[in-house]
């Protein structure tokens, strides 16, 4: 992606550096390279030095607030000058200093200064894990507060909107999320009012924040446990938790998102045994190809998608039956049609449509007919597409699976017509809109009353219970992994359609 529009810097594609013209100079003696406007901090970042920093975020604007980035530098000649690294460009030859004895004692002080009044409650804040404050208070001050004054309180549980709450006593007053709000997704929904230590973040008047569908990327971007998920308030520690990679479904986009759920050495015994395969919650990967540091809400509540309740067992007509004899059955109705129509999958990855394409390659064109269709549309209240990330496609492999197939006509019962096999591989597919005389075969994830009404019906593994690529609608090919092992026995597509095609499974179509 080139980025060449406002949406793409956005999105954290910033403009790419000039790397014609490199700029020598050097950290703690140590020759680094910068480029054209680059700041200190950034290029410290790109030679893989931390210099500490609250209030910079490589995606927002510099409001040069905490001082926590402070820096020294050597000068040829008089007293070395100290400035804040976030908003100091290189320039030809410069000297930086980041662990001088002044910066660790301008450091200290600052970390002093910016803890005065916080409450240090760590022991009961949900941000304890992966918090730069505490982090930085170890590295860099060590020391218990200096101040013999009484700490400011503020109101400790605000809430900012119906999906996050401020916990006012924690915040530093970085501004993060306030430029979030106005830089990036635009809702002005945030304002810092008053002054001093009574400088509190608030809801701006003119706006609601629960209308900004990308909130809860203030939540990241908070330093501190100031911002809280309100979903996932109190549901686990974060050292209990484990990302796993992955794409969200829920529109073209394919944002790189990270799923977090508990690890299995960590694993609860004593209390329902679905905590420990449930989504703790969802945070953005970041991928500047795809979408840069941010995700929309619709990526936090996955839950709702993927712990929609599941088909758990394969079906003829409504009876259970064993999956392998299930699968045998389809396999007898798929290879002895005289017309089989397939309805494909855009939530299946692109190694399940290769394995498609590959198990019915002889019949396809013949007795076997195959369209790719969209099995979710957009919900109401859904923003439906905007200039950021959202996608009016709410499907994360549309792009591929039209690609190897032809996009089903709207008219679906014409297209149908003719069948004496229906295949219906995923969701979107109304009962009604499958011919009355034909055998229907389907293949889904989910419960569904029609999963019951076909002539078989298979259970499939869902994207958490395994891996593979997605395809955006630009084209990028991003990968995902999986999170838990199926919990009943349900098939593979990726392994399912050489059997239905009476075909060589395809090696490597995995899991
Ligand atoms: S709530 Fe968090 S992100 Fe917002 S100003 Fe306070 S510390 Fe910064
Ligand atoms: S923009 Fe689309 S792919 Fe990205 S997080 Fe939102 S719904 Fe998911
Ligand atoms: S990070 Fe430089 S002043 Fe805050």
């Amino acid at each position: 992606m080139s980025p060449n529009t406002q949406a793409d810097r956005k999105r954290g594609n910033n403009e790419p550096v000039d790397t014609s013209k490199p700029i020598a100079f050097s950290i703690n003696g140590v020759p680094c390279t910068a480029y054209k406007g680059e700041s200190v901090i950034q290029a410290a970042q790109r030679a893989g030095m931390d210099i500490p920093h609250f209030c910079w975020h490589h995606d927002l604007s510099v409001p040069g607030n905490c001082r926590i980035c402070m820096v020294e530098v050597e000068q040829d000649k008089g007293d070395p000058w100290f400035d804040i690294g976030c908003n100091m460009p290189v320039t030809e030859g410069m000297r930086v200093l980041t662990e001088s004895d002044t910066v660790k004692k301008l450091r200290r002080e600052t970390m002093q200064f910016i803890t005065l009044n916080h409450p240090v409650d760590c022991g009961i804040c949900n941000k304890a894990g992966e918090c730069i404050l505490q982090d930085y208070h170890y590295e860099h001050n060590g020391k218990a507060s200096m101040s013999v004054d009484r700490k400011n309180h503020a109101t400790k549980f605000f809430p900012l909107s119906d999906r996050i709450m401020l916990d006012n006593e924690r915040c530093i007053m970085c501004t993060r999320c306030v430029r979030f709000t106005h830089e990036v997704s635009e809702s002005h929904a945030l304002a810092a009012v008053y002054r001093g230590d009574h400088s509190l973040i608030r809801p701006a008047e003119d706006a609601n924040f629960n209308e900004d569908a990308y909130s809860d990327n203030v939540i990241d971007i908070c330093p501190v446990g100031a911002l809280l998920s309100r979903q996932n308030l109190d549901h686990a520690r974060v050292w209990y938790t484990k990302a796993t990679p992955s794409v969200c479904p829920g529109c073209s986009r394919g944002c790189s998102i990270n799923i977090w759920h508990r690890k299995p050495e960590w694993a609860l015994k004593a209390l329902d045994p679905q905590l420990n395969s449930r989504i703790e919650r969802v945070t953005p990967l970041e991928n500047p190809a795809v979408n840069g540091p941010w995700i929309c809400n619709k990526a936090r509540d996955l839950a709702a998608i993927f712990e929609r309740p599941r088909a758990t067992m394969a079906m003829a007509q409504g009876t259970p039956l064993e999956l392998d004899e299930a699968i045998a059955r389809a396999a007898v109705f798929v290879q002895n049609a005289r017309r089989v129509v397939a309805l494909v999958s855009s939530w299946g990855s692109n190694e399940e449509l290769e394995a498609f394409a590959t198990a019915f390659a002889a019949r396809l064109g013949g007795a076997v007919t195959a369209y790719a269709k969209a099995d979710h549309q957009p919900q109401p209240g859904e923003t439906v597409e905007d200039h950021l990330l959202i996608m009016a496609d709410k499907n994360p492999n549309l792009t591929a699976a039209t690609a190897r197939f032809p996009l089903a006509p709207a008219d679906l019962p014409v297209a149908l017509a003719g069948a004496d096999v229906v295949l219906v591989w995923g969701e979107g597919v109304a009962q009604e809109s499958l011919p009355v005389g034909a055998t229907i075969i389907r293949l889904d994830g989910y419960a569904h009353e029609h999963n019951a009404k076909a002539h078989v019906f298979i259970p499939l593994s869902i994207q958490t219970e395994r891996s593979g690529h997605y395809t955006n609608f630009e084209g990028t090919v991003t990968p995902f992994e999986a999170c838990f092992a199926p919990k009943a026995p349900v098939a593979h597509a990726a392994e399912l359609f050489a059997r239905l095609a009476g075909a060589p499974q395809l090696a490597g179509a995995g899991r």
